[in-house]
């Protein structure tokens, strides 16, 4: 039989995602509405309605082939944060972006470089595309060692990713560390720094850098977060040289953005209320938790999430992360296991900020769990 061309593209790890709603309201009899999906880091408000607006405006447009680099959305995202076209590339969500850059930036069997845990696919694309991931540890309470990361940059790697927050634990990167980052990166390391978190952090993130280290960094950010568009498929890579951006729009796949990503995108951009909103949810809800839950004995709130997700320990040792995974779901709560997610293990499970109607019904599952 003919072989793929990477072991992994047969037998390597596959992403896990979160659970959809239907599938836990089917398997446990519970009403669709009372599901507390907490497991895909998605919007607690839904989608952007200026998005929406747009959209079924450019429904009318579904018989004629967008324009292939989606010149428009890139001029959009250009204008907003002070760049031009040339500058910005789009992807089917930003993973497609990331999946481009690994093969544009690292030829077979050299190193990428990310955290241990990291966003699963920085793996797995590298793995399938015959690039080899070289891991750099977090430390307790997942703090990003930002030192033992600088000593990693000093091997080489074609390609370093820095995810900011970091995902699954929230953990932020201070601007003087991204800074540290970039500097140590040889000419031959492209730095790629991936905000797709970076408006819970409340901060502006790291785009007013870009103009500092024009040689050798990408930024990474997505649609799908604070704008609620997950199901658009929209992200973007942009660096202040558009010769780094000019590989990844030849490598893209020709008409990768759809009329309704196009116009989604040009929407969602300028709607500053709709993030606003779910950035403030978010905030609030993260303290609303970690107040609930500094009471509790058999679980823990690992501290300093700056994502619209929080890392949950798992104490009480007659407990790990699938038991508490599975005694959720059979209260209606989507969260994410520990063991789904490499590097991070049993001890914890990722959840998600969401409104208080949601986090009331997990935390009251937490308590009946450990109560049993
Ligand atoms: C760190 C990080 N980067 C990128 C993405 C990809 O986002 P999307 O492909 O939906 O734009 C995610 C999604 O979970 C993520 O956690």
């Amino acid at each position: 039989m003919v072989k793929a061309s990477f072991a992994a593209l047969t037998e390597g790890e596959v992403y896990v995602p979160g659970l959809p709603s239907d599938y836990v309201s089917e398997k446990y009899g519970i009403p669709l509405g009372d599901i507390a999906k907490l497991g895909s880091a998605e919007n607690p408000h839904g989608a952007s309605p200026k998005a929406m607006a747009a959209m079924a405006e450019a429904c009318q447009r579904l018989d004629i082939y967008p324009e292939w680099t989606a010149r428009r959305l890139r001029e959009a995202i250009a204008r907003k944060y002070g760049f031009e076209a040339d500058n910005v590339v789009c992807g089917s969500g930003e993973t497609e972006v990331i999946s481009m850059v690994i093969r544009a930036f690292a030829r077979p069997d050299e190193p990428v470089l990310m955290h241990n845990p990291c966003f699963p696919l920085y793996r797995i694309y590298s793995n399938c595309e015959g690039r080899r991931p070289v891991f750099t540890p977090m430390g307790k309470d997942f703090d990003p060692l930002i030192d033992q990361y600088i000593e990693a940059l000093k091997q080489n790697p074609k390609i370093a990713f820095i995810t900011n927050p970091h995902n699954p634990s929230g953990m932020p990167v201070s601007e003087a560390d991204v800074r540290r980052i970039c500097e140590a990166a040889s000419d031959e390391t492209l730095v790629v720094l991936d905000e797709a978190y970076i408006h819970y952090s409340e901060s502006e993130g790291c785009m007013h850098l870009l103009k500092e280290y024009p040689k050798n960094v990408i930024l990474l950010r997505t649609f799908s977060k604070a704008f609620g568009l997950a199901g658009l498929r929209v992200g973007f890579g942009i660096s202040a040289n558009p010769e780094l951006i000019r590989p990844l729009r030849n490598i893209k796949p020709t008409w990768n953005m759809g009329q309704l990503q196009i116009a989604g995108g040009i929407a969602a951009i300028n709607d500053d209320e709709h993030v606003n909103r779910a950035v403030k949810t978010v905030v609030e809800m993260r303290n609303y938790v970690a107040d609930r839950m500094a009471s509790m004995s058999a679980f823990r709130m690992v501290p300093g999430s700056k994502a619209n997700f929080f890392l949950t320990e798992i104490r009480d040792p007659a407990l790990d992360s699938t038991k508490v995974f599975n005694g959720l779901l059979e209260r209606g709560v989507i969260v994410k296991d520990g063991t789904d997610i490499p590097g991070l293990g049993a001890r914890y499970l990722r959840v998600d900020l969401n409104l208080k109607k949601h986090m009331d019904r997990f935390l009251a599952a937490l308590d009946d769990i450990a109560s049993r």
